[in-house]
């Protein structure tokens, strides 16, 4: 590999991680801090600050999301050669497909809630684990990330 290539791919990493950080941050932040505050303020007051995350989660994320998987997808066919790594007796492949097929659980599950938030249907008890799901995902994302390249 020229020096160049291996220098641009860890930008690619330094994106990746970057995005990772901003999503895994979003749903940390509402699971223990925006959770917390149900116990100080009434439904109308969480109501209203619940509608308010969710609209700024809504203006910044998904740009966010979509460069957390065009670069996934670039160290994807890098690291794996296209899918060459997946079966070729070494364990990094099929941890790799593991951890791509919970980041489109993630996906699939964020696309969902901000389709229900567009259509007015997001409700509190929908709001709480939605983010509990997306972040328990999340962990096993950033586990199988490290994990992949140590067993
Ligand atoms: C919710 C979505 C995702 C999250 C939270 C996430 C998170 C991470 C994290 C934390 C790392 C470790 C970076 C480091 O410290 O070096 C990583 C690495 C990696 N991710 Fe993702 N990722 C996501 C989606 C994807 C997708 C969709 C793909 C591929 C299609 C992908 C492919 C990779 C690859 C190949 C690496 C290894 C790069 C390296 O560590 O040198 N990721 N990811």
């Amino acid at each position: 590999m020229h020096a160049w290539f291996a220098t641009y791919l860890q930008w690619v990493v330094l994106i990746h991680l970057t995005c990772a950080i901003l999503f895994v941050g979003a749903a940390a932040f509402e699971v223990f801090v925006l959770e917390g505050l149900h116990q100080r303020f009434d439904a109308a007051t969480m109501h209203q600050l619940e509608t308010a995350v969710m609209a700024r989660v809504r203006h910044y994320m998904p740009i966010v999301v979509i460069l957390l998987f065009l670069s996934g997808f670039v160290l994807f066919d890098q690291y794996c050669n296209g899918i060459q790594c997946i079966g070729d007796g070494r364990h990094f492949g099929w941890l790799l497909l593991a951890k791509v097929t919970l980041a489109f659980a993630v996906l699939g599950v964020f696309a969902n809630a901000i389709w229900s938030g567009f259509r007015g249907r997001m409700t509190v008890c929908r709001f709480r684990y939605t983010h509990r799901i997306v972040l328990t995902l999340m962990a096993g994302i950033v586990f199988l990330a490290k994990a992949m390249f140590i067993l």
